[in-house]
């Protein structure tokens, strides 16, 4: 596994190499096979990438070859302002010559357990594969508790093994969502993290650290197998890491 810390300025120059990284993901992959898949994020960090991707960088993307996923989702309609889809949508689909056959949505407004069925079938029948498919780029956030996609600390859903998606119960938000699982996030060819704020120092700093084994958080337990793991971080959010050397090799 190849692992890349970047400490950037702010959230603006995180956004800028997260958008580049989307771009250079997008054109070997479209190179090479003829097709780019991506799974995004929702929350507010990614929230400029999205507006950079379909302005400033639109015309760097072959946007008929890619096909377009959700790590999670919440259990609201996609018109509903707390909406994954809704975020995405807005702020990039709508602004760029994607097919809508291309995109993938997870449907917030059924069943829990019927749609992570029906989504985990749509990635399989799309990808043409029945195991685990390898996704060209997957975009991350972490939370402050150390959550990743909709992945908490101590919950059942991080000991899954085989399905690709799963209905989970956040019980401190009190509220369902819908989440790829860790053995989908490990097989992608490259795993993006986007992290700003000092909020999230100190996690970041036991995740990063040799300490974050012993505290399993879900941020931690990304590491793809056969791929690339590049964490974005601001100045904020880095500010209690270690050397980055000791980082890298922690
Ligand atoms: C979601 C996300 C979630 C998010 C983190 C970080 O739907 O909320 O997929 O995992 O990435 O909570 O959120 P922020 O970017 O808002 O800090």
């Amino acid at each position: 596994m190849i692992k890349e810390l970047y400490v950037l300025t702010d959230i603006e120059a995180i956004s800028h190499k997260a958008a580049s990284v989307f771009v250079e993901f997008a054109e070997s992959a479209i190179t090479s096979k003829g097709n780019f898949y991506v799974a995004v994020s929702g929350g507010s960090t990614p929230r400029r990438t999205f507006a950079l991707l379909s302005s400033e960088y639109r015309d760097k993307v072959k946007w008929d070859c890619v096909q377009f996923f959700w790590v999670d989702e919440r259990c609201v309609p996609k018109e509903h302002k707390e909406s994954n889809f809704k975020l995405v949508y807005d702020l990039l689909l709508s602004k760029v010559p994607l097919p809508e056959v291309n995109i993938h949505r997870i449907r917030g407004e059924q069943d829990p357990a019927q749609e992570a069925l029906r989504y985990e079938k749509d990635i399989k029948t799309s990808f043409d594969v029945e195991g685990f498919p390898v996704f060209d780029l997957i975009m991350l956030g972490m939370g402050e508790d150390g959550h990743t996609a909709s992945l908490f600390p101590n919950s059942d859903a991080l000991n899954e093994t085989e399905r690709l998606a799963i209905p989970v119960y956040v019980e401190k938000l009190k509220s369902q969502r819908i989440t790829l699982t860790l053995p989908v996030l490990n097989n992608a060819a490259c795993v993006l993290f986007l992290v700003s704020g000092s909020s999230k120092s100190d996690v970041l700093s036991y995740i990063l650290g040799s300490e974050g084994k012993k505290y399993k958080y879900p941020a931690g337990l990304v590491n793809p197998a056969h791929g690339e793991l590049i964490w974005l971080v601001d100045k904020e959010a880095a500010a209690k890491l270690k050397q980055v050397s000791d980082v890298l090799n922690a």
